[in-house]
């Protein structure tokens, strides 16, 4: 630390300053003034720890002086002098802690010098103090950076934790499930061709099983997802195809409206169709179980921007607040009391595999709108 020692000197009567450099310049460096608004400016360009200040002087009395001093240097230890007759200003000046010391004129000057030391010796302990606080202040911020570190670590870690504990129970109930599921897809389409005089009511029923199975598919598909690590097999596909065959699978409950619109000139994809088809499902099912209630319009779009494919999904549910916004992608989160919280992760992960970008909007009680990406291969 440097222990520079300078001092100022303020006094509207010209012997007074000669007396004080003359007592103080072998140890210090002085600067004087002759009055408080010359002796701001000095403040301004030197570097003072000490102020010594006349009280009574015509311009600007030294407490005055002295607090805008303190606005310029707020460190810096004051001495005032003082006539006898001035000592109760001299005293209020100490209590408002503006003032360390004050020196009755005529001063003795082995105390003036001794009090001078002194003040020195405070200016650094304060300064030092200060530094030491700054320190602490320091550590303390790099401590809870730390600790904001581990907290996402061990949360990183839960998740690790619950994708082995998904991983383990799912892979046996997931197979197990898979083949009932199937046969009672297929029974269903059995009967669809066989029943050739079915009743609209049997043909609706024969539709809802088939869209239970395709629900509780897309609930198995999202676990055996994560369960193992399963290739992307990209095909040429034609994405609008893909799209359709999943809305006619779909039922879309009768107070949701369809929007779907395309281009002509979408180019064909390598996509793998099963898992383009659980990206839709997981999409679509959480546009319109946002808007179940009181129902809605769901967007679909296809169209050509630049080198690439955008799909975008855009319903006119609940939406989400940006907390909720920042969580979806995260596996498990769910706000829903069956949600099992695995859709949109599994989304990410199968787009990952696509080379695919998404990305989502939402807002609060207007809607949420999934833009997907896809990349051209042009050979
Ligand atoms: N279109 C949407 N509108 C409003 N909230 C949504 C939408 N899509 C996702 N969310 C929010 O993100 C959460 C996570 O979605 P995700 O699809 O991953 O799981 P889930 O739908 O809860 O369960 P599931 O595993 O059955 O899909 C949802 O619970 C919901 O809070
Ligand atoms: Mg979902």
């Amino acid at each position: 630390m440097s222990t520079n020692r300078s001092i100022l000197i303020v006094d509207d009567e010209e012997k007074v300053i000669d007396v004080l450099k003359k007592t103080f310049e072998d140890e210090y460096t002085v600067y004087s003034s002759l009055g408080g608004i010359d002796a701001l400016d000095q403040l301004k360009r030197h570097s003072i720890q000490v102020i010594i200040t006349d009280e009574r002087m015509p311009k600007m009395s030294g407490m005055q002086f002295l607090k805008e001093a303190r606005t310029i240097k707020p460190n810096t230890v004051n001495i005032i002098l003082t006539a006898y007759t001035d000592i109760t200003v001299a005293i209020d000046a100490i209590n408002s802690g503006n003032v360390y010391r004050y020196i009755v004129k005529p001063w003795d000057t082995d105390e003036l010098r001794l009090t001078v030391r002194q003040a020195f010796e405070l200016y650094y302990l304060l300064t030092e103090n200060k530094s030491l606080t700054d320190e602490l202040l320091q550590k303390n911020k790099t401590l809870e950076a730390k600790i904001t570190e581990l907290k996402t670590a061990q949360e990183k870690l839960l998740r690790t934790e619950k994708f082995m504990t998904i991983g383990q129970l799912t892979a046996s109930i997931g197979h197990e499930l898979k083949n009932p599921l199937s046969r009672i897809k297929s029974s269903a389409a059995v009967l669809q061709s066989e029943i050739t005089d079915a009743t609209d009511e049997a043909k609706e029923l024969l539709r809802i099983i088939d869209n239970e199975v395709m629900i509780s598919t897309k609930i198995i598909n999202d676990l055996l997802d994560f369960s193992r690590e399963r290739e992307a097999i990209l095909n040429k596909t034609n994405l609008d195809h893909v799209i359709d065959q999943t809305l006619q699978r779909l039922k879309i409950p009768s107070h949701i409206v369809v929007d779907r619109s395309t281009v002509d000139d979408i180019p064909d994809l390598l996509l793998d169709e099963g898992q383009i088809q659980q990206i839709l499902v997981n999409i679509i099912l959480n546009g319109i179980q946002a808007m179940d209630e009181n129902g809605g319009k769901l967007y679909i779009r296809t169209s050509v921007a630049g080198n690439k494919v955008q799909l975008s999904i855009k319903d006119t549910g609940c939406g989400m607040n940006s907390e909720q916004l920042q969580k979806i992608f995260e596996p498990l989160y769910t706000t829903k009391p069956k949600g099992i919280g695995l859709g949109m992760s599994v989304v990410k992960m199968l787009l990952d595999k696509h080379k695919a970008e998404i990305k989502v909007e939402s807002r609060e009680n207007i809607g949420t709108t999934v833009t997907i990406l896809f990349p051209v291969h042009t050979n």
